[in-house]
This record gives C-alpha cells, sequence and structure tokens, in this order.
C-alpha cells in the first residue's frame, strides 16, 4: 500500500463517521468502465458503483448536459415549475405503464415515499385504515428508519436503532402461505425487489410474482416494486418487473437514474396517485434542473443504444463463460445468479480470499452473502472484458484450496 494510501486511510478516520467498511482502493478518476488509483493504476469496474454508473463513468456527452443546464438553471425551489424535470418525467413514463413520477433524491428516499404514498392511498382514497407494510426475507430497501425497518435483514443495519417504527412485516422468501398468513386488515402493502440484489442476487420465481399479485388483488392491496438496483436497463428490460408482465401499483427507482448524481424516484399508477395532494409530501432537491437534465439523456441513451438488449446479450456471455469455468472448478462454483448484467457468481466457498484476489488482480466486484460473487458492471463493458474476469477467476480458483 503506497504511502498516499496510508495518509488518506489516516485523514479520513479522523474526520468521517465510522460507517464504512472501505475497500482497499481509493480511487482519483474513473474513465468508461476503468478505475485509476493515486498511481494511475487501471482498475476494470465490475461494480459501476453498486450499479450506478451504468453507461460508464465521466462521460462527455452528460458532463455537457450537465454543464449547459447549471449555466441556465440549477435549482428554484419545487414552489415553480420547471421543464427539465417535466422531460424526465414523459421519457420515463414512456418506458412503462406507470402514469405519475415524484422525484426525490435516492433509493431510500424513493421508497419512503413509496410507503407514505401507499399508506395515505389507503386512509384518504379508500378510507380505511391500512398501514402495514410486508415485505420479504433477505430484502434490502434503504437505511432511514421506514426502510430499514422495511429490511428483511437483521444485524448492525438495525441494531441499537430501537424503537423502529410500527407497520413492517417480514415473510420467508417464496412461501405463498407464509404471505397469505400475514396479510391482515391493516395490510396496506407488500413491497418486492424482483431480483434481490443485496440479499444474493436472488430472482423471484414467475410463478411466486403470480402468486403475489394475485394475493394484492384478492386482499385489495398495493403493490410496491423496489426498482432502485434493478432498474434502467440493468436486467435487461427498462424496468425488471417487465420479465413479468405486471403492473406494480408503486415502483421505485434511483441508483442509475443519472448516472453517478443523487436522483430518486417514485413511480405509480394514476390511481395510486391519488394518494398524494399537495402538501403530503416533498423535497426540496427532488428533480432539480441539473439532475433532471442529465436524466433524461440518460434514458436517451438508455433506450437509443438498446441498452437492455446490450445488458442481457452479455448476462447470456458472462453464463456461458461461467459454464465453462464450472466444468473445470465443478468443486468451486455452484453456479450463476441474476439475469442480464446484474449477475452472480456463486461459490462453494467463503468467497472473502476469492473476492481479494480479483482485487488484487485490478478487477473491482462485490462479494454479497460470503459466497456470492455480484457482478454489476457499466451496460458498456465489453465481451472481451467480461472474458478477462473470467480468466482472471479462472486462475484464482486454480490457486485457491478449499
Ligand atoms: C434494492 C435497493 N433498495 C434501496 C436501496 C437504498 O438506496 P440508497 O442507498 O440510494 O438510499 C438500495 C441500495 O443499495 C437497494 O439496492
Amino acid at each position: 500500500m503506497s504511502n498516499k494510501f496510508d495518509a488518506i486511510v489516516k485523514r479520513e478516520s479522523a474526520l468521517l463517521c465510522n460507517t464504512y467498511g472501505r475497500y482497499p482502493l481509493a480511487v482519483s478518476k474513473a474513465k468508461g468502465c476503468k478505475l485509476y488509483d493515486l498511481d494511475g493504476e487501471e482498475y476494470l469496474d465490475f461494480l459501476s458503483g453498486i450499479a450506478v454508473c451504468s453507461l460508464g463513468h465521466s462521460r462527455d456527452d452528460l458532463a455537457e448536459v450537465m454543464a449547459e443546464q447549471a449555466k441556465k438553471l440549477v435549482h428554484v425551489s419545487n414552489l415553480f415549475y420547471q421543464e427539465p424535470q417535466l422531460d424526465l418525467a414523459e421519457k420515463l413514463l414512456s418506458t412503462c405503464a406507470a402514469g405519475k413520477i415524484f422525484f426525490c433524491n435516492s433509493g431510500a428516499e424513493a421508497n419512503e415515499g413509496a410507503i407514505k404514498l401507499a399508506r395515505r392511498y389507503m386512509r384518504k382514497v379508500k378510507a380505511e385504515d391500512r398501514y402495514e407494510i410486508i415485505t420479504l426475507e433477505k430484502s434490502f430497501h434503504g437505511r432511514t428508519l421506514s426502510t430499514l425497518t422495511a429490511t428483511g435483514q437483521e444485524g448492525p443495519i438495525k441494531d441499537g436503532f430501537n424503537p423502529l417504527p410500527e407497520g413492517f412485516i417480514t415473510v420467508p422468501f417464496g412461501n405463498v402461505n407464509a404471505l397469505r398468513g400475514a396479510i391482515g386488515k391493516n395490510t396496506a402493502a407488500i413491497m418486492i425487489e424482483m431480483i434481490q440484489g443485496e440479499g444474493g442476487v436472488r430472482i423471484l420465481p414467475i410463478d411466486y410474482v403470480n402468486d403475489i399479485v394475485a394475493l394484492c388483488k384478492e386482499n385489495g392491496i398495493l403493490l410496491i416494486v423496489d426498482e432502485v438496483q434493478t432498474g434502467l436497463c440493468r436486467t435487461g428490460r427498462f424496468w425488471a418487473h417487465q420479465h413479468y408482465g405486471i403492473v406494480p401499483d408503486i415502483f421505485t427507482s434511483a441508483k442509475a437514474l443519472a448516472n453517478g448524481l443523487p436522483m430518486g424516484a417514485v413511480l405509480c399508477t394514476d390511481e395510486a396517485a391519488k394518494g398524494f395532494e399537495p402538501g403530503s409530501h416533498a423535497t426540496t432537491f427532488g428533480g432539480g434542473a441539473v439532475i433532471s437534465a442529465v436524466a433524461s439523456k440518460v434514458v436517451d441513451i438508455m433506450l437509443e443504444e438498446k441498452m437492455s438488449e446490450r445488458a442481457l446479450e452479455l448476462g447470456e456471455f458472462a453464463k456461458k463463460e461461467v459454464k465453462k469455468l464450472k466444468a473445470k472448478h465443478p468443486d468451486k462454483i455452484a453456479g450463476t445468479l441474476g439475469i442480464g448484467l446484474l449477475f452472480g457468481i456463486e461459490l462453494t466457498f467463503d468467497g472473502s480470499a476469492v473476492w481479494k484476489a480479483l482485487m488484487d488482480n485490478k478487477i473491482v466486484c462485490n462479494l454479497t452473502q460470503g459466497t456470492i460473487l455480484r457482478l454489476v458492471p457499466p451496460l458498456t463493458i465489453g465481451k472481451e472484458d467480461i472474458t478477462t474476469f473470467m480468466n482472471v477467476l479462472d486462475t484464482i480458483l486454480e490457486d485457491v484450496s478449499i
């Protein structure tokens, strides 16, 4: 480790709250699918800021849009009308069956908004005292008090934050009877991710999703889909719920929306949108002009360059490559997970040493649930980069003993 790096670690520990277990890498710049450390060493990025910089890093076209809009209008308060926000809303609504949008600043804030909308819709539109949100085990919905309570995981995410808000129930994944049993007279919504990213790149089976949709209809409750990680072409459709042919009452977006600038959104049907009225929900920065202009350009590029198809094709390519690796290392690779470029390689053993060796070989990815290498590269990554990843992993697996 260089002296410069050591100095940064020391400086940070004196300055910042100790909330992150950081990887041993200080990034000084990034371009395309590459990150560069303090010494200019190049890393291949299979993480893209965890599904954020989906169009690659430091793009000139997005920088130009950002600079142009910043010279005209940066912020004007949501007390006023402004068009960049509407341009973006029009584009996003053209990608799905939702009828209305609320813009905010992060994934957790979008989920918080979705929860508030579901509760308020039940109280004010349906005149029913329904407020409970049912979520799934191993889900991840954010770090605000409500969204961490909604999150179906224990550990440091919840530890020490009592009392947690009321009105959240978590049920075992994949168990329809448990879900049916959890629905009561106070249930407002079921909230799911189509693929649990943090929870181990776990796809919700189609039959399970159909049962969830049916349960929502039977019981007059709303379906909320958290697309914070899965949205914007990541899984091979613009929105992951489109793989299932379903129309959620409410779904949320964030991460890739502005390719690295902080933005979130709550998208909903016209009916669900009736739950909000002036004064019921707001945010100072949501839908700011600069971020909206950048996000509009992101949506344009994603559609023009057919990023969904690209994600799907590259995901299939990666799957085939892993199959070859599994044939060589049948005792070490369990299989693949996910779809498109929300991709997991499941190992049969604790993957910490493999992950560390990848980092040492200048490949950045992430280890989740102890055994799953999560690959969420920019959607602009090339087949040759995937091949490089697999070759390096092959060598590491040769050496690692289990
Ligand atoms: C599915 C999902 N929901 C919500 C969040 C929270 O988003 P944010 O960190 O922007 O608040 C995340 C973040 O990883 C996520 O993956």
